[in-house]
């Protein structure tokens, strides 16, 4: 059921070598789930054709809300109910495979193939980790059929693209090609090392297991040991249907794998006879597709961004496009490695996704569009802000500003220390660090507390009450807690749990002074290279002399990391998944931290309180698993006393 290992790759591997050993000796105690049986030593000759006992179908898809109700209409007459119940599913975007076990052990894996007749695959998908080979708990030594979907999760990809590009093999273009591709190799021994996974969503002859609604066949398939998709509901009526259809248009880009669409199905398995199906689908399932990721647009420009340690990142400029209902004009090209990498140049049609990020990526040039009056990007040789020589450091893909006075870096710097996690200046927006900086009120963030409201009242925008009230934002945020203006401060490398880690063993400014690099990289989670960055940050002058400003003024050098508020949380170890409503991650773990508690990244039975928000994944299954407290947003601050 998990999606993440148990055990290391590492271990996995001296755990197999030791088994292989072992059979070796006593060749007699092989068995045939052994996990050593799951690579064949041997080439496959082609795929034998296997005929499916049931056919593979395909369902019909629908594309509104309108579709989904008529659908609704339509099988709710058919089968002369009021209301029906409906799982809706997860619509894996993967290769389609009939997995079948006899006797309790996995004896066959087709592919769909035409439907009614599919390539037999067996030694291919017995090589993914997750796939029993022998089925477990009541199904055990029985027979079995599961329907499923093959698919490669979204980051395992990634990596496994690093790793062909670095071996200087074409990289695949996307996770569902590349699925379809292994599953068409030869040899077993290479699809083995693609990173593979399954989940199934359908039983074969659901009456000769007794089981009467798809919920229970999802359930019996679990127990069995099959991977089930978590994310699979129960809803009554259309309306609840249509609810989780809005609800995963935008949850599923925070999933790691892809999916296409949701599946709804009747749950009463009795109707799926009474329904029937037509020539190529049937009645009682609808696919609702998303609306697409991905649109193609013209590459206007490049235009060079600067961000607040220097680095000069390529952004594109595209002709304005509607995306998931939103209009898309400029995209990140992270660095010019990856420009040169897709081969795009200026002119081009180019295809953009957007993924589990909020900014969306331009994916590839579509070169068959093109004219030849494109032009090619070249990396600038001066900062577009402040014109000095970029530098490249050894090793590193990013080209950098090294001007310590570059208004576009300032700009940066001020929006990073005002931000809700940093300082939590209101009204410091970018519009409003524009202003300043533009009208030279600032050269530092600690020239911030200097400010008056009568020279904010001069600026484009500002008026009495305005201006007022930015000044009045700024004194406040001088008793935020150590932590965090360690972390508005902005040292290369250091996130906001690096920053409470540093704070806490490093109780002053002062202190973080003094220490040396071996100090720095003695405190738990400071790896070297981190260590080395902060010595080297906070003895720059100009550091030196943005914390004497901040010290004059009264912002808060020392003291506990953050505020102990209450110990509600003490000896509590809090895991946080999924998207909460309002709190960031970092706020959630600050307050969690201010009442007492721990905050984990992984499940046990130790673990205290799961608190879970959006599109929550394998954490999830494993608080419901080891029946973990759960809490959502508001459970958490009405448990703490807090608002938000
Ligand atoms: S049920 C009669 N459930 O989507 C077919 N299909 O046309 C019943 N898929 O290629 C399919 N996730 O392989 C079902 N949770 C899910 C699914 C799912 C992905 C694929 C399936 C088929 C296509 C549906």
């Amino acid at each position: 059921m998990l999606a993440r290992p148990v055990i290391a790759d590492a271990e996995y591997d001296r755990l197999m070598k030791r088994l292989q050993d072992l059979e070796a000796e006593h060749p007699d105690l092989v068995t045939p789930d052994s996990p050593t049986r799951r690579v064949g030593e041997t080439l496959t000759e082609g795929f034998a054709a296997v005929r499916h006992r049931v056919p593979m179908m395909s369902l019909s898809n629908s594309y509104s809300e309108d579709e989904v109700r008529e659908f609704d209409a339509r099988v709710r007459k058919l089968s002369e109910r009021d209301e029906l119940e409906y799982t809706v599913e997860l619509k894996i975007d993967g290769v389609a495979v009939s997995l079948r076990y006899e006797d309790g052990l996995f004896t066959l894996g087709a592919t769909r193939g035409d439907g009614s007749q599919g390539d037999d695959v067996t030694a291919n998908l017995r090589t993914l980790r997750s796939l029993p080979l022998r089925l477990q708990g009541p199904a055990a030594g029985g027979s079995l059929e599961a329907r499923g979907e093959v698919y490669m999760a979204r980051p395992a990809f990634e990596a496994y693209n690093r790793a062909r590009e670095a071996a200087g093999e074409k990289p695949i273009l996307n996770p569902r090609n590349g699925t379809a591709g292994s599953l068409k190799l030869l040899d077993p021994r290479e699809v083995a090392r693609r990173p593979l996974d399954y989940f199934v969503y359908g039983l074969v002859d659901p009456g000769r297991h007794g089981v009467k609604a798809q919920m229970d066949a999802l359930a019996r398939m679990r127990d069995a040991g099959l991977r089930v998709n978590p994310h699979a509901s129960l809803a009554r009526g259309v309306e609840e249907v249509l609810e989780l259809c809005r609800k995963w248009e935008t949850g599923r880009l925070k999933l790691e794998y892809d999916t296409d669409g949701l599946v709804i199905k009747v749950n009463e398995l009795r109707l799926h006879d009474v329904l029937g199906a037509t020539a190529k689908s049937p009645r009682w399932g609808l696919a609702y597709k998303f609306a697409s990721l991905s649109a193609t647009t013209r590459l206007l420009d490049v235009v060079f961004q600067v961000g607040r340690m220097g680095h000069v990142t390529p952004v594109a400029v595209l002709e304005p496009v509607e995306l998931l209902g939103t209009t898309i004009s400029r995209a990140t090209l992270h660095n010019f490695e990856e420009v040169a990498r897709k081969d795009l140049r200026v002119g081009d049609w180019v295809e953009i996704e957007k993924g589990g990020e909020v900014i969306p990526q331009v994916m590839r040039a579509i070169e068959e569009k093109r004219t030849g009056k494109e032009r090619p990007i070249r990396p600038p040789r001066k900062c577009p802000s402040c014109s000095s020589e970029l530098v490249r450091d050894e090793g590193e893909v990013a080209l950098r500003c090294e001007n310590p006075a570059c208004p576009m870096q300032l700009r940066r710097r001020l929006e990073h220390f005002g931000s809700r996690a940093a300082m939590d200046i209101a009204g410091l927006g970018s519009s409003t660090v524009d202003a300043l900086a533009n009208a030279e009120l600032v050269e530092d963030v600690g020239d911030l507390y200097k400010l008056k409201p009568e020279s904010v009242q001069e600026l484009e925008g500002f008026a009495e009450k305005s201006a007022a009230a930015l000044v009045t934002g700024i004194q406040a945020s001088c008793s935020r807690p150590w932590a965090r203006v360690l972390f508005a401060l902005g040292a290369p490398h250091v996130g906001f749990s690096t920053a409470e880690l540093l704070a806490e063993a490093f109780p002053s400014w002062d202190a973080l002074l003094e220490a040396s690099v071996d100090e720095l990289s003695a405190v738990g989670g400071i790896g070297p290279v981190v260590a080395e960055e902060v010595h080297h940050f906070v003895r720059q002058a100009r550091q030196g002399r943005v914390v004497e400003k901040l010290r004059k003024a009264g912002v808060t050098l020392s003291g506990p990391a953050r505020v102990r508020k209450s110990n509600v949380l003490e000896g509590k170890t809090v895991v946080l998944t999924g998207t909460l409503p309002h709190l960031t991650r970092d706020r959630a773990s600050e307050i969690i931290k201010a009442h007492g508690g721990t905050v984990s990244g992984s499940v046990s039975k130790k673990t205290g309180f799961v608190v879970a928000g959006e599109a929550a994944g394998s954490k999830l299954d494993k608080a419901l698993e080891l029946k973990v407290k759960l809490l959502d947003e508001a459970g958490l601050l009405d448990l703490l006393g807090e608002s938000l």
